[in-house]
């Protein structure tokens, strides 16, 4: 299958797409593509569709009737049918669709297809039906019939549990935003320091570059100010009320208000059940569902405590929601008048560079932690979090921000590989390394194996010469990571 030529990145996608739509046995199979909006889904299917004639489908919010005309005209025109297709029905509909695959393989695209579902639920049962094993119509198909969707508490529910489609599909392909890696080379951005702030603002969403900035990339680090000044906070781009809507497209979210709270206490360093429940005014009870449809949705992240059983904090995943709710909200009738963004930005950057680029840049340091090539610790991680250690001799708690765990043996504890502090903005000094040492002994007793553990100092900042030469001194004990090997 032809890679179209401006596709960036994403080569597992397309593979998995490309060896699910060309393969060439006989049986109609079923696949499902999920991922919040403006990944770049649509972009996907739309050129596996082009690349091998494929039929495409972008189903709309309207009525059962209106969808199954658009769909028939549609047919007509792929067929070239001199007499219009008439479906009566999705039973019918899908019978059309099986007999598009009837001479090759060929993928059958059906975009937004939580649209269709809500006006008929009972379409992923017809589906099932139609692909029910033996059913001629579906044995003489080659037709690769995938299903996309952003909202991601449907399409989530659609192969759990005992759903109908449940155990059908042959690709489920979730289309994520970029790492912080990839997104760098996206946005063309060659400095980390750069990289970093931009990446703190718009993440890793491709669309955020294209139609929603037309490709406004900061020439260099002094040219950020103004960059935000003339982007997120101007209300003339797409991108300025972007975070409105991310909310909006989620149908699992029926209360919007209370979701907008729970975002905002999140935002604002509440990461508890019960910090985000009191900060709603409502019960831990209350806010369970909302949490669990922003985590699906991919706007939360759960986090569990290496340190401390059951202990889950809460984070925003997406950095544009972190920015919205810590610089735009608070000031939004003033950022609506044009002209107020460079006096709102002026007031709120110290504010960005506390509360949000020292978060981000941690959670930077985690990934690369769990992902990055040529790891200084011995051992595949498992999972990376961040956690507090209790330190009862010294009536205190110390948090650890990046805490390495391997995978355990049978019977043994889990190793514990690092443990590391992250600091965007401080030169780190031999006293960083004494707290995570400190840290260390406290976790000597604790449930995992620390003979191995090392010790990371994350800065974006440098460090100081009597810290490296420490480190020069035992380099299987400590590591010194830069904002440079972070994006390497
Ligand atoms: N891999 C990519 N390479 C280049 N541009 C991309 C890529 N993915 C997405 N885009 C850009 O993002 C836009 C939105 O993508 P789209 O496919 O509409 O997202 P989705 O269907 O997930 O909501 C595309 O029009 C394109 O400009
Ligand atoms: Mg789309």
């Amino acid at each position: 299958m032809q890679r179209p030529v401006d596709l960036f990145d994403r080569a597992a996608e397309w593979a998995a797409l490309s060896r699910f739509v060309s393969d060439d046995r006989p049986g109609a199979t079923l696949g499902v593509v999920s991922g919040r909006r403006r990944q770049g889904k649509t972009f996907l299917l739309d050129a596996a569709c082009r690349a091998t004639g494929g039929f495409f489908f972008g189903a709309t919010q309207a009525t059962d009737a209106e969808s199954l005309r658009r769909l028939g005209a549609q047919l007509t025109e792929q067929l070239g049918a001199p007499v219009p297709v008439r479906l009566d029905g999705w039973e019918e509909a899908l019978d059309a669709l099986l007999a598009l695959g009837r001479e090759r393989a060929l993928p059958v695209v059906i975009d937004e297809f939580p649209y269709l579902a809500e006006a008929a639920p009972s379409l992923p049962s017809v589906i099932q039906n139609a692909l029910r094993p033996g059913r001629p119509e579906a044995t003489e198909s080659r037709t690769r019939l995938v299903l996309c969707g952003s909202a991601m508490s449907f399409m989530g529910r659609l192969l759990g549990g005992n759903a109908p489609l449940r155990g059908r599909a042959g690709l489920e392909l979730v289309v994520h935003p970029f790492d912080h890696r990839v997104a760098a080379q996206f946005w063309g951005i060659t400095d980390p320091r750069l990289a970093v702030l931009v990446n703190a603002v718009v993440g890793g969403t491709p669309a955020y570059r294209r139609e929603f900035v037309r490709d406004d990339v900061p020439h260099d680090l002094a040219d950020f100010d103004d960059w935000v000044v003339r982007t997120v906070l101007d209300p003339t781009t797409p991108l300025f009320r972007e975070a409105r809507y991310l909310l909006a497209e989620e149908p699992g979210a029926r209360n919007p208000a209370l979701y907008h709270s729970v975002l905002a206490a999140v935002a604002g360093g509440n990461a508890t059940r019960g910090g985000i429940a009191n900060y709603v005014g409502r019960k831990a009870t209350d806010i369970s569902h909302p949490l669990t449809v922003l985590t699906d949705s991919g706007l939360l992240r759960q986090e569990a405590d290496p340190f401390r059983s059951n202990r889950t904090s809460f984070r925003i995943a997406e950095p544009l929601v972190a920015f919205y709710h810590a610089i735009m909200r608070p000031v939004w009738d003033q950022l609506e008048r044009p002209g107020a963004a460079a006096r709102v930005w002026r007031a709120a950057r110290s504010r960005f560079d506390s509360n949000i680029l020292g978060p981000h840049f941690e959670h930077l340091c985690r990934t690369w932690a769990l992902t990055g090539d040529d790891l200084p610790f011995d051992g595949l991680p498992a999972s990376v979090a961040s956690g507090v250690v209790n330190d009862p001799s010294a009536r205190t708690t110390h948090e650890v921000d990046v805490a390495v765990v391997g995978a355990a043996d049978p019977g043994a504890p889990a190793p514990l590989l690092a443990v590391g502090e992250a600091k965007w903005n401080t030169v780190m000094n031999p006293g960083h390394l004494d707290r995570l040492r400190r840290v260390r002994t406290l976790l000597a007793t604790s449930a995992y194996d620390t003979s191995r553990t090392m010790l990371l100092c994350f800065s974006g900042a440098g460090f100081s010469d009597d810290l490296v030469a420490q480190a020069t001194s035992t380099p299987g004990e400590i590591a010194l990571i830069s904002l440079e090997a972070i994006y390497r």
